[in-house]
């Protein structure tokens, strides 16, 4: 029998990410799911891992390489949210975003890539949002992470493909998991804010208790990691398909109403 594919998830401890593995180990893949605390799981290879870290990322993928040899599948799932207004949050949270968000996820892809090189074969799929097409009010620094993570994979994927490594982004709605819980207060309230902060954290914590089953985003990455020829973008979600066709096909004051609406937003003056 061949050696089973190897795959590594990031933020394997909860959500997306734990389904994943679960899914991938189900497939028959050797999987190595990561979380920032120790863990224990069945089925999966868990190992201590925070994404801000070089350290702890060089770490990591030599002890998957000394394990298993090599990495065939990187899932960047690790991530983090917040859900407060642009001014009122702080410069070092919303840099602590990007360091998860999408330089971990730069991080991590550098450190698999030497390996995926000299193989001349691999697959990288990001976790992407909703947020990374559309802006969110009330996450700006969570959407700003994330549509830099679509420029990246995008661009990526033109300087992998002739290596024979596939990129692409997996790109969900709201999803009912443990992200929006993990959320940390805002630094400071500035009172003219306070009727659209209300109106906002109401709409978010309402779209997150009406989200999605995580399963459903979890099978898809899994289909995904065993396409012949993944593509770039896959759209998860009934909010994650109709929005960015909404946005694309209406004019944007009409677009922005219709937004405005569906967060309880005052309209502009
Ligand atoms: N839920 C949604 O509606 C939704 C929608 C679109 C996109 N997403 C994206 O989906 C991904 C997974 O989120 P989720 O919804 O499944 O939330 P979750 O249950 O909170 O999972 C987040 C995972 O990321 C890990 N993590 C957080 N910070 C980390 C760090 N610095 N280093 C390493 N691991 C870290 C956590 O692990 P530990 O805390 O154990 O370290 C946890 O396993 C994220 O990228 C998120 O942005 C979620």
């Amino acid at each position: 029998m061949p050696d089973p594919k190897v795959a590594v998830v990031t933020g394997a401890s909860s959500g997306f990410g734990q389904l994943t593995a679960e899914r991938l180990s189900d497939r028959g893949w050797r999987v190595f799911g990561t979380s920032r605390q120790q863990r224990d799981a069945t089925r999966i290879e868990m190992r201590v891992l925070d994404v801000r870290s070089g350290e702890s990322v060089g770490r990591f993928v030599d002890d998957v390489l000394r394990a298993a040899g090599r990495v065939d599948l990187l899932v960047n799932n690790a991530g983090a949210t917040h859900v407060s207004l642009a001014e009122e949050t702080a410069l070092g949270e919303a840099e602590a975003l990007f360091q998860t968000n999408f330089f971990g996820a730069v991080r991590m892809t550098n450190a698999v890539l030497p390996s995926m090189r000299d193989q001349r074969r691999g697959r990288i799929i990001n976790v992407g949002s909703l947020a990374g097409l559309v802006g969110v009010p009330g996450q700006a620094f969570y959407a700003a992470s994330k549509h830099a993570l679509e420029g990246y994979a995008e661009s990526l994927r033109y300087e992998l493909e002739p290596l024979g490594i596939s990129v692409s982004i997996v790109e969900p709605g709201f999803y009912r998991t443990a992200l929006h819980e993990r959320v940390s207060p805002a630094a400071r309230r500035i009172p003219a804010y306070d009727r659209v902060r209300s109106a906002v954290r109401g709409a978010i914590e309402r779209s997150f208790a009406e989200g999605g089953d995580p399963a459903d985003v979890a099978e898809l990455i899994a289909r995904v990691a065993e396409e012949d020829r993944p593509g770039l973008r896959y759209r998860v979600g009934k909010d994650a398909r109709l929005v960015p066709r909404l946005k694309k096909v209406l004019p944007e004051n009409l677009f922005a109403i219709g937004f405005r609406k569906q967060f309880g937003l005052p309209p502009a003056t």
